[in-house]
C-alpha cells in the first residue's frame, strides 16, 4: 500500500521531533499501580466496550490482529488478540498498563487520535517509532457525554493485513460503545430518580395517590396503602372508584373535580369504617392525570399544634423554681391537672402561664389528645370567631373552599389555652360562653353543630375581677373559667429562684450554641437578684441569652450584663437611697461590698466577682481605693 503522509501525520512527526522523541525506543513503560487504577476507574467502559472488542476480533480472528482499548491518557487497559500476536507485542511493550501517548513514543495512532481528537489510522512506517514500522494501527477516541475524550479504541494488525475498512469499523464500534454508554447513565438516572421519588414519596405522612387520566391508579405511596389497608400492587393499575366509592372520585373522572381540599369521609369498598380525610386534589400539568393527597384528620390535627407552635412539650419536671411562694401554685396546678375542670391561670407577662398551662395538659387524662393554644389578643378581633369556631364556605368573601375547621374543633378532645383572655371583645365572650355552656360549636356561615369535649385553660396578665367590675368582662364567662385560679408570682416575689433559673437558662443556653460555661459568678448572682425583673421569667432568659453570647471565657461575669440591671431602683443594704446608679458606680459599689465582705482578703474578693486578682487590682486603682 502507498499512500503519501496525510498532514495529520507530518504534523504529529513534527511534534514528536519537537518533543525530542527517540526513534529508536522500544514501546513505552508499564505503571501497574496506575493500571489497577485505571481499571477501577475504567470498569463502565471496559463492561460496556468488551462485547465489542469481541465482536471486532471475531471478524479478524487469526490474521494477526489486535483489539484495544484505552483510557484518555493512552494506557492499555485491555488488548484481546492471538496469542501469538500477543507475544509479538509484548516485545515493544504493547501491553495492558503501558501508555502509548504521543508525548513518548511519537507519531502512533492512540497517542495521535486522542491529540487530534479524531478517528485516524496510522500506517507502518509513519509511525515514529521504527519498531513500530511492522503495524499498522487504526484508532478512535471514544467521547462521553460532555465530548470529552474518555478513551481510543484501537485496532493493530500487520501493516499488509489492513485495509481503510479497518478503521470504519473501529470508527463504528465506537459509536456503538458511545451510545450504550449514554443509554446506561439515562436508565441509571432514571432508576435512580425512581428511588429519590419512592424514598421522598414514602417519608411523606400523608397518603398519596397518582392516578391517570382515565381514572386507574398508576402510583401510591406507603402512607396511602396503610390508610386504605392494601399494598401496591392490590392498588397499582386498578380503577380508583373500584377502590374509592365517594362521589368525588367520580367527579374527577367525569371531569366534574376541581383542583383545592375536600373533607370527605373515605368509603372504601367493602370497608364499613369511614375515615376522615382531607383530600389535597392536584391536576398534574397537561391533564394528564390527577395527584390526589389524602391527610387524616387525626393527622392534620397535630400538624396544626406544630405548625402553632403550641405542641405541649412542657411538663412538671421541667418548670424551675423551688420558692415557697412557687411551690404552692406548683401543687395547685398538680392538682388540678387531675380532674378535668377548667382552669384561670393569672400573672403578670414572663411569669410562665404557657409553661404551666403544657404542664397541666401533659399531667392531666388528655395528654394524649391535641393540646392548642390561641392568643386572643394578638388574633384581630373579627378573625378571632373563625379562629376559634371554624367557618363555612362561602361565610366570607377569601372563605377557604370547603371552609375550615376552628380551633374548638381542632382541640377536641383535648385542651385549648386561651391565652391573653381578657382582651376579647365582649361579643366574643358571650359566643365563648355559649360554647362553654352546650359543648357544641357552630361553624361561622354553617348551621351544622358540632359537639366539642375540650378543656379549657385560660390566662391573663390583667386583674378580670376588676375587669368585671368595670363591666369590660362578663361575670358569667369569668365564674366558668376561674373554676380554678392559680397566680403564679411574679419573679420578684421569689428571688431564691432567680439562681435556680440563672443557671438553668445558662447551661441550655451554652448548650444550644455550643459554649462551655462552667458557672456563674456570685456577683452575677447577686446583681440578678437584687433587679426587679418587670419582665419576670422571660426577661431573665434573654438576658442570660444576650450574656451567654458575648461571654468568651467559662464564667459568667459582670463584664457581659447589659447596662440595664445597672439603672435601677434598689432598696438593697449596699445602697439604701433609692438612686439610679451608673455602671460604673454599681462596680465600685460592688467592689466595696465584696471587699468588705470577705474582709479584704482580695482572691476571695476577685473570684466572688468573678474576675481575676490583676482586674481586681486595676479596678481598685480605678477607683481609688488602694
Ligand atoms: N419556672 C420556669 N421554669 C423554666 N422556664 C420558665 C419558667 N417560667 C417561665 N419560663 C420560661 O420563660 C419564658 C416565658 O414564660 P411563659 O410561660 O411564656 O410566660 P407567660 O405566658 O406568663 O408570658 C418561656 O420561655 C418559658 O419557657
Ligand atoms: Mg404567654
Amino acid at each position: 500500500m502507498d499512500r503519501r503522509l496525510a498532514p495529520f501525520i507530518q504534523t504529529s512527526w513534527i511534534r514528536s521531533k519537537k518533543n525530542g522523541v527517540n526513534a529508536f525506543r522500544r514501546g513505552g513503560s508499564v505503571a501497574k499501580e496506575q493500571l489497577k487504577k485505571a481499571l477501577k476507574e475504567k470498569s463502565l467502559l471496559i463492561e460496556v466496550s468488551l462485547p465489542l472488542m469481541e465482536s471486532l476480533y471475531a471478524i479478524v480472528e487469526g490474521s494477526g490482529f489486535l483489539v484495544i482499548l484505552c483510557d484518555e491518557t493512552g494506557m492499555l487497559l485491555k488488548v484481546i488478540g492471538d496469542e501469538e500476536t500477543i507475544r509479538e507485542a509484548e516485545k515493544m511493550s504493547f501491553v495492558e498498563g503501558a501508555v502509548w501517548n504521543e508525548r513518548e513514543l511519537g507519531t502512533n495512532a492512540i497517542g495521535t487520535a486522542i491529540v487530534e481528537g479524531q478517528p485516524l489510522q496510522v500506517y507502518a512506517h509513519e509511525h515514529y517509532c521504527a519498531a513500530c514500522h511492522a503495524w499498522t494501527c487504526s484508532a478512535a477516541p471514544i467521547r462521553g457525554k460532555n465530548g470529552e475524550i474518555i478513551g481510543v479504541l484501537n485496532m493493530s494488525g500487520p501493516f499488509d493485513k489492513v485495509n481503510p475498512h479497518t478503521l470504519g469499523m473501529v470508527v463504528s464500534a465506537v459509536k456503538a460503545i458511545e451510545t450504550h454508554l449514554q443509554l446506561l447513565e439515562k436508565s441509571e438516572k432514571n432508576e435512580r430518580m425512581k428511588r429519590y421519588l419512592e424514598a421522598t414519596t414514602n417519608t411523606l405522612t400523608d397518603g398519596l395517590l397518582i392516578m391517570d387520566q382515565n381514572g386507574r391508579i398508576v402510583k401510591t405511596n406507603g402512607a396511602l396503602q396503610k390508610i386504605a389497608g392494601m399494598n401496591e400492587e392490590e392498588m397499582t393499575g386498578k380503577m380508583v372508584i373500584s377502590i374509592f366509592k365517594n362521589r368525588i372520585f367520580h367527579d374527577v373522572l367525569g371531569g366534574r373535580a376541581r383542583e383545592g381540599d375536600k373533607e370527605i369521609r373515605l368509603h372504601i369498598n367493602g370497608r364499613e369504617e369511614r375515615k376522615h380525610v382531607l383530600l389535597g386534589m392536584h391536576p398534574i400539568a397537561g391533564s394528564i392525570g390527577w395527584l390526589i393527597q389524602f391527610k387524616e384528620i387525626q393527622q392534620v390535627r397535630q400538624f396544626v399544634n406544630a405548625m402553632t407552635g403550641s405542641q405541649a412539650k412542657i411538663t412538671f419536671q421541667g418548670i424551675i423554681g423551688r420558692s415557697p411562694a412557687f411551690m404552692t401554685q406548683i401543687q395547685e396546678a398538680k392538682q388540678a391537672a387531675m380532674t378535668d375542670a377548667n382552669v384561670l391561670l393569672l400573672g403578670e407577662s414572663g411569669t410562665g402561664k404557657d409553661v404551666f398551662a403544657q404542664a397541666i395538659h401533659n399531667a392531666g387524662e388528655r395528654r394524649h389528645k391535641p393540646f392548642i393554644a390561641i392568643n386572643c389578643g394578638a388574633i384581630p378581633r373579627d378573625l378571632l370567631g373563625s379562629e376559634l369556631f371554624g367557618y363555612e364556605e362561602g361565610a366570607f368573601t377569601g372563605a377557604r373552599k370547603g371552609g375550615s375547621p376552628g380551633k374548638f374543633e381542632l382541640a377536641d378532645g383535648g385542651t385549648i389555652f386561651l391565652d391573653e383572655i381578657g382582651e376579647m371583645s365582649l361579643e366574643m365572650q358571650v359566643v365563648l360562653l355559649r360554647v362553654l355552656q352546650t359543648k357544641e360549636v357552630t361553624r361561622i356561615g354553617g348551621h351544622r353543630v358540632l359537639p366539642v369535649n375540650v378543656r379549657i385553660i385560660a390566662a391573663t396578665n390583667k386583674k378580670l375581677e376588676e375587669e368585671v367590675r368595670n363591666e369590660t368582662f362578663r361575670e358569667d364567662l369569668f365564674y366558668r373559667l376561674n373554676v380554678i385560679p392559680i397566680r403564679i408570682p411574679p419573679l420578684r416575689e421569689r428571688k431564691e429562684d432567680i439562681p435556680l433559673l440563672a443557671r438553668y437558662f445558662a447551661g441550655e443556653c451554652s448548650r444550644r450554641i455550643g459554649k462551655q460555661i462552667d458557672s456563674i459568678s456570685p456577683a452575677v448572682n447577686e446583681m440578678l437578684c437584687r433587679y426587679e425583673w418587670p419582665g419576670n421569667v422571660r426577661e431573665l432568659q434573654n438576658i442570660l441569652e444576650r450574656s451567654i453570647h458575648k461571654t468568651t471565657g467559662t464564667i459568667l461575669d459582670m463584664s457581659t450584663l447589659p447596662d440595664e440591671l445597672f439603672h435601677q431602683y434598689t432598696a438593697a443594704p449596699l445602697k439604701p437611697s433609692k438612686t439610679i446608679m451608673t455602671k460604673e458606680e454599681w462596680k465600685k459599689q460592688a467592689l466595696l461590698h465584696a471587699l468588705s465582705l470577705h474582709e479584704n482578703n482580695y482572691s476571695r474578693a476577685a473570684k466572688s466577682l468573678g474576675i481575676s486578682r490583676s482586674t481586681l487590682y486595676r479596678q481598685m486603682e480605678r477607683f481609688h481605693l488602694k
